[in-house]
């Protein structure tokens, strides 16, 4: 394990809504577990107890939901486009929609199919690809130049046309919102932006499925809710959406870290701001974790990480690439995960808190100790293969 002191930065959160934690935030959408379950394939994704990873850490356990499962799409993504899809027919339907014929391809609107257009670092664009494909609907995806090469075979693989980009994800997410406006295409965004705020918040609502599912998952094995959340973030959509779930929908509450790559900390120096507006990334956005490279907060989602994440950390790749290889081998009777760079990243925080000698007082603020159980999300599994190897040790 790392001992480094130097790349990992902590900052408290300033702004927390400590007097009314969670009353500011919106519920999610209420149908959406009903949603997913009307999509052919719906399956709970497995919720692991990591005793001997825990121990080793020093915490009293960790809980691990693998959303690398997810509709056999190797990352939680489709849970937001699917839902935000259905918002935007459910929308535009002059009659009452059926969910299941609509994800069976078998409803009336597909006769005249949209097209749905989305910026993506890899995972989002395959799940709007795979989400138009049930709908019997078109995709057009943009993405950098520079992705790699097998996540986008597996957007082309959905049969979405994929359109590459120079520049930084922000500039994707202008390119597809220029083209889409001139062709007539529908943006599914998994980030909000001024005059674009509706979809994302769908979005959001989305992710609520996952934190349904542990909270039975919980119940089920007996086991104690967490005391901590992990959250890795890009532009903060998911992680505002675990909250809103948590916060409405758990008896008992945690705190929450967001964790983000040292080099994209968009969140971290909004938190930073003086007053907590939102503010860019500083780093040279030069990351492994391609999902986390985003230099701006979503709009929709940085009023809900304001009020109520508790500390924001920014990490250096390497503790993303201990995390990986944790839970690739693990320790005596754990489930062995596959955890792609960005599926690792909240784990990959945890230890670098639990290895800092200086972030006492983060700990502290997190009630990290002995006995605590954390709970922390795998969102992708290895959907850059080849590196994913290298970085187990299995090239
Ligand atoms: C695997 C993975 N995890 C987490 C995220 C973070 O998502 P957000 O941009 O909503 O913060 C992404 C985003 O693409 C991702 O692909």
């Amino acid at each position: 394990m790392k001992t480094s002191k130097c790349d990992i930065l902590a900052v408290e959160n300033r702004f927390l809504d400590q007097e009314q934690s969670g009353t500011s935030v919106s519920p999610p959408d209420q149908d959406v577990l009903e949603i997913h379950r009307a999509i052919p394939g719906y399956a709970p994704t497995p919720l692991h107890s990591l005793s001997g990873l825990a121990e080793r850490l020093g915490i009293g356990n960790i809980l691990v939901k693998d959303e690398s499962q997810r509709f056999g799409l190797n990352a939680f993504k489709a849970l937001g486009a699917s839902y935000g899809m259905y918002r935007v027919l459910k929308q535009r339907s002059k009659t009452t929609l059926s969910p299941r014929e609509l994800f069976a391809g078998t409803h009336p609107m597909s006769d005249e199919p949209l097209t749905f257009a989305a910026a993506t670092e890899g995972n989002h664009g395959r799940a709007v690809a795979w989400a138009a494909r049930k709908l019997g609907m078109n995709a057009v995806i943009f993405a950098p130049a520079d992705a790699s090469q097998s996540r986008l075979d597996n957007i082309r693989g959905q049969g979405a046309e994929v359109r590459l980009v120079k520049g930084t994800y922000d500039d994707v997410v202008e390119q597809a919102a220029l083209e889409s406006a001139a062709h007539g295409w529908q943006v599914i965004a998994d980030f909000g932006y001024d005059g674009y705020l509706e979809i994302p918040s769908w979005i959001e609502s989305g992710y609520s499925t996952i934190f349904i599912e542990i909270a039975g998952q919980l119940e089920q094995n007996g086991w104690s809710y967490p005391g901590v959340v992990m959250l890795q973030a890009g532009g903060g959509c998911f992680a505002a959406g675990a909250i809103r779930a948590i916060r409405h929908l758990w008896k008992t509450q945690p705190r929450f870290a967001c964790v983000e790559p040292v080099e994209a900390a968009c969140l971290l120096a909004s938190a930073q701001s003086q007053t907590g507006e939102l503010t860019q990334a500083t780093g040279k956005l030069d990351t492994i974790c391609a999902g986390l490279n985003v230099p701006t907060p979503s709009l929709t989602s940085w009023p809900t990480l304001r009020s109520e994440v508790d500390v924001f950390l920014a990490i250096e790749d390497e503790w993303v690439k201990d995390a990986m290889r944790h839970l690739y081998h693990p320790v005596g009777s754990d489930e062995k995960i596959i955890s792609g760079e960005s599926g690792a990243a909240g784990l990959a925080g945890l230890i670098a808190l639990q290895s800092a000698d200086q972030l006492d007082a983060m700990r502290e603020t997190l009630g990290l100790d002995a006995d605590t159980t954390v709970l922390v999300i795998n969102t992708e599994g290895d959907t850059d293969p080849e590196f994913f190897r290298h970085i187990v040790g299995e090239a």
